[in-house]
């Protein structure tokens, strides 16, 4: 083989930028070997352990892979020190250097590919021998569990989904037929086909501390072959300020190239132009296949990187750094990723799995006091529709909402939650409806508080509250669940300083009249995922989302409606529509107008589809 034509790995290509720019070689010595040492350490142990579990399952030969894999560590390390004159070095002994890294490269890269293929034919076995009947079963409760009106109720559900599904069966195949109908002309065709889309997995990685210093991570943040590849970290104003210098630092440490990005916080950044803008710095600077964009934010920060991740190159690696609440347990927690139109929020989107998403609870310390009661609606969300236990632990906490050891669990047990159904159900069609639990009405109310003129900007935290007040109201209506859900809902939101009532400058028509802008309105009526008790959800044959009549939505609208003249702190959402809330004084003077509140621009209703 030609040892002149020998190109550095791409992978281990980074490595050699270390100690660059130093003029005595030599003064930094003891810190360049220590972080050589340990990033080489590091690869070395992350890539063995994920890498032999798979091996092991196939029997794969682990033992010489280590051999290799430490042979090339110290090698390298010797290599390096030699190839820059660090160290004294023969030439005789130079280009055997060069020519047994060559051959450990290339075994090495060959191990590697072996082990990919094992490791790919794991997952695969993994996923379809996981029972995942089992775990969808354990979230419908059957009939013999439910009481004499839960069962009717249930009854009544089954033949209204029967008959709805009629109804749209009917619908369709009138439309088809009529379309069939126009469309049989003389050309005949040729049919071939192909397949896309395996299943992709991403990691979520709890870890305090990690975003001040991601070069002390015991884990792999990056992956190695991305090393050499140039990476973008995507973070807002406030964020930079606060965390974006030593992210980056870290990184740089670490030995990677950096490309700092910031963008305006919140919505302001959310948008086609910023997108476009972004994505054209992006390719300017220059990316290539193996390059990484990492959000460091909140769930802005996080949709607008994601977006962009998903179209560059049609699609590059994606990491998550949330850093907000509502982010680290929702909006980042995703593989949603979107910006907003003209025509409303998210409608310009993908879906698009990161490959990591690095959780660092102590980052919430510098959230602003309004972000934190904003993230506890989703948290709240997942309490009550999915875990009585977590709902019982945030019942009996009587600590701050800042503490960091509260904060941490709730995050964690969150993300457990939101994990366990996305992953039986991606698509979001059945027990992943919990998502959306209180966004039925809560979508419409957020969106009412944001017109120009309304006297309560709420945050969407705020409004899934409201949503799922409602929702337990309409349960209980329908007999699918006892009253004391309506208090628990209540008392909880309460406690966690998030709105139980709808504020008194809405109106229960203008509500109802965005309905079918949501995702769960069909033409044959709203649908809404609803509680058969605190911590589980209804179900009809394992279908969650429920028909609802519209006069017990109107009547569950019209008991959580506040008296006119109550004040409610709306927190508001981020960018220009948290900029354009109105002040207390507004608020008291409105208190005394009628409803809906003057100044309201009918056509700036726009449809939501979070
Ligand atoms: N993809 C999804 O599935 C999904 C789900 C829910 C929400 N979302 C989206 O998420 C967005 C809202 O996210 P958000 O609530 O995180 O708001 P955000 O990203 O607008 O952040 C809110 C504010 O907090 C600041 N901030 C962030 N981290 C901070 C920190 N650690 N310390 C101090 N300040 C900090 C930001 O600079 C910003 O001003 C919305 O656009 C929403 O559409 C997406
Ligand atoms: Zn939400």
């Amino acid at each position: 083989m030609a040892v002149g034509s020998l190109a550095p790995e791409p992978e281990f290509s980074a490595y050699t930028e270390m100690g660059k720019g130093s003029h005595d070689p030599y003064a930094d010595e003891p810190r360049r070997m220590a972080a050589q040492t340990l990033v080489m350490k590091r690869s070395a142990s992350r890539e063995m352990l994920g890498e032999a579990l798979a091996c092991a399952a196939k029997c794969t030969d682990v033992a010489s892979l280590d051999a290799y894999r430490l042979d090339y560590a110290s090698y390298r390390l010797g290599a390096m020190r030699g190839a820059k004159g660090e160290q004294p070095c023969p030439q005789s002994d130079k280009a055997a250097f060069i020519q047994r890294e060559y051959e450990l490269t290339e075994a090495l890269k060959r191990k590697t590919e072996e082990l990919h293929a094992a490791h790919r034919q794991v997952e695969e076995l993994t996923r379809s021998t996981r029972d995942l009947d089992a775990v969808r079963a354990s979230f419908a409760t059957s009939d013999a569990a439910l009481d004499r009106v839960q069962l009717d109720a249930r009854h009544r559900l089954r033949t209204g989904l029967a008959e709805r599904r009629a109804k749209r069966v009917e619908r369709v195949q009138e439309a088809t037929a009529a379309v069939a109908n126009k469309s049989k002309g003389p050309i005949e065709c040729s049919k071939y086909s192909f397949t896309t889309g395996a299943p992709v997995t991403t990691e979520i990685l709890v870890a305090r501390g990690v975003v001040q210093n991601p070069e002390q991570a015991a884990f792999e943040i990056i992956p190695m072959a991305s090393a050499s590849s140039p990476l973008f970290v995507f973070t807002d104003e406030t964020v930079d300020g606060l965390y974006g210098d030593r992210f980056v630092a870290g990184f740089e440490e670490l030995g990677f190239v950096v490309h700092r990005i910031v963008i305006p916080d919140g919505e302001d950044a959310k948008t086609l132009e910023v997108y476009a803008e972004l994505a054209d710095r992006v390719l300017t600077v220059g990316i290539d296949k193996l390059s990484i964009l990492i959000s460091l934010g909140g769930g802005a920060v996080a949709n607008v990187c994601g977006f962009i991740a998903s179209t560059l190159h049609r699609g590059i690696g994606l990491i998550h750094f949330p850093t907000t609440l509502l982010a680290q347990c929702d909006a980042a927690i995703s593989h949603k990723q979107a910006v907003n139109a003209p025509h409303g929020k998210n409608l310009v989107g993908s879906y698009y799995a990161p490959l990591r998403i690095v959780v660092d609870p102590d980052v919430l310390q510098t959230l602003d006091d309004w972000l934190l009661p904003d993230g506890m609606g989703e948290i709240v969300k997942h309490a009550l529709c999915q875990d009585a236990t977590l709902l019982k632990m945030l019942d009996d906490y009587d600590g701050s909402l800042r503490d960091p050891a509260f904060l941490e669990r709730v995050v964690r047990r969150t993300i457990e939650l939101k994990c366990q159904v996305i992953d039986i159900d991606p698509k979001e069609k059945r027990e992943a409806v919990v998502l959306v639990y209180g966004h039925t009405l809560g979508h419409p109310i957020e969106a009412i508080s944001h017109r120009p003129g309304s006297l309560c900007c709420l945050s969407h935290g705020q409004a899934v509250a409201i949503g799922c007040v409602i929702a337990a109201r309409v349960a209980v209506k329908m007999g699918l669940a006892d009253h004391g859900v309506v208090q628990r809902t209540v008392d909880l939101c309460a406690k966690y300083e998030l709105p139980t009532v709808v504020p008194a400058d809405q109106s229960v028509t203008q509500i109802m009249a965005k309905l079918p802008y949501n995702k769960t309105w069909t033409q044959e009526g709203t649908v809404m995922a609803l509680l058969e008790d605190i911590g589980r959800l209804f179900n009809v044959d394992q279908n969650y989302l429920l028909p609802v009549e519209e006069a017990v939505i109107r009547e569950a609208v019209a008991e959580t409606m506040a008296p006119p003249g109550t004040i409610i702190r709306g927190a508001g959402s981020s960018g220009f529509l948290r900029r354009s809330k109105v002040s207390a004084s507004d608020i008291l003077e409105a208190a005394d107008r009628p409803t809906p509140g003057a100044g309201w621009d009918r056509n700036s209703a726009v449809p939501h589809a979070c």
